[in-house]
């Protein structure tokens, strides 16, 4: 586990060109996010500016055949923001990556059964507003060089429903896995006390960032690079599914000692 204290843009250029086969972050969304150290307040263009600065960074490091899973959340008064982003490294006369996949984390949902009884499941802020709805999805941008990177959909796959399924098409190979698609439901764990168990204002769960491991498909080999460390969820991440390599990088000591901390005490279940 390799964890630097400093800027990601002076620390991304000191590491290896293609040396990453997985890039999984999720950088500060300019949405005015009291992190402790970090001001997220730019204005849109300096914004934009600047996260093609470390795009760039990041195109560099990666492998030909990476991944690099972009994870953006928008916000009430920002609604555009995930696409204007979208857009600056994928767009215009110089694109940095292609898109290949739009998955949607859904941190919390509703189903009715067909008893017609409703169950929800997972947390989210509530919006207090008489405009707008609960916010309950953000974006994962599954960003490559080529967008013809394969990945391995039914390492992230699920069980057929209907079982008859698995005989029926020549490509399940007799299987009872299928792609998952590109819906991810993958909860928050439900916490006591955030100060002491989630210090940061906006973390994603290690179940998302599994997830981008196993369809990636490169295994217990996979180099794994995360600039924007946080609290350090990617490095828990690699460390419960044994990645050969993962570098994270965080402005904030104070977060990247949780991220310490958490690597000495990983947890015992993860949901997803
Ligand atoms: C959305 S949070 C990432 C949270 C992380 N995914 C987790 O689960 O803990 C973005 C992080 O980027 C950090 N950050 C902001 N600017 C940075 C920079 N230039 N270099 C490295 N980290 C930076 C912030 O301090 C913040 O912790």
């Amino acid at each position: 586990m390799n964890l630097l204290n400093g800027d990601c843009l002076q620390i991304l250029p000191t590491l290896g060109e293609q040396s990453f086969d997985l890039v999984v972050t999720s950088p500060p969304y300019n949405l005015g996010i009291d992190y402790n150290t970090f001001k997220d307040t730019a204005s849109r263009t300096d914004f934009l500016d600047w996260c093609r600065s470390w795009a760039t960074e990041i195109r560099r490091v990666m492998a030909d055949d990476a991944s690099f899973f972009l994870n953006v959340g928008a916000a009430p008064a920002n609604p555009l923001m995930p696409y204007q982003l979208l857009l600056a490294l994928t767009d215009g006369p110089s694109p940095l990556f292609i898109l290949q996949n739009t998955f949607h984390w859904i941190k919390s949902i509703s189903v009715e059964t067909r008893s017609g009884e409703i169950i929800s499941a997972g947390h989210f802020k509530p919006i207090n507003s008489p405009r707008f709805v609960n916010d309950c999805h953000e974006f994962v941008f599954h960003l490559t060089k080529s967008g013809k990177v394969p990945l391995d959909r039914r390492g992230a796959g699920v069980p057929y429903q209907d079982k008859s399924n698995i005989s029926r098409w020549g490509h399940t190979g007799g299987v009872d896995k299928r792609c998952r698609g590109n819906t991810w439901f993958i909860p928050y764990d439900t916490i006591q006390s955030r100060d002491q168990e989630r210090p940061h204002p906006a973390t994603f769960p290690v179940g998302l960032v599994e997830q981008c491991i196993r369809i990636h498909g490169k295994g217990e080999a996979t180099r794994l690079l995360d600039p924007f460390l946080g609290i350090g969820t990617s490095a828990v991440a690699a460390q419960s599914m044994k990645l050969s390599h993962f570098t994270g990088i965080e402005l904030d000591s104070y977060y990247l000692s949780v991220a310490h901390d958490r690597l000495k005490t990983p947890p015992q279940t993860e949901l997803f």
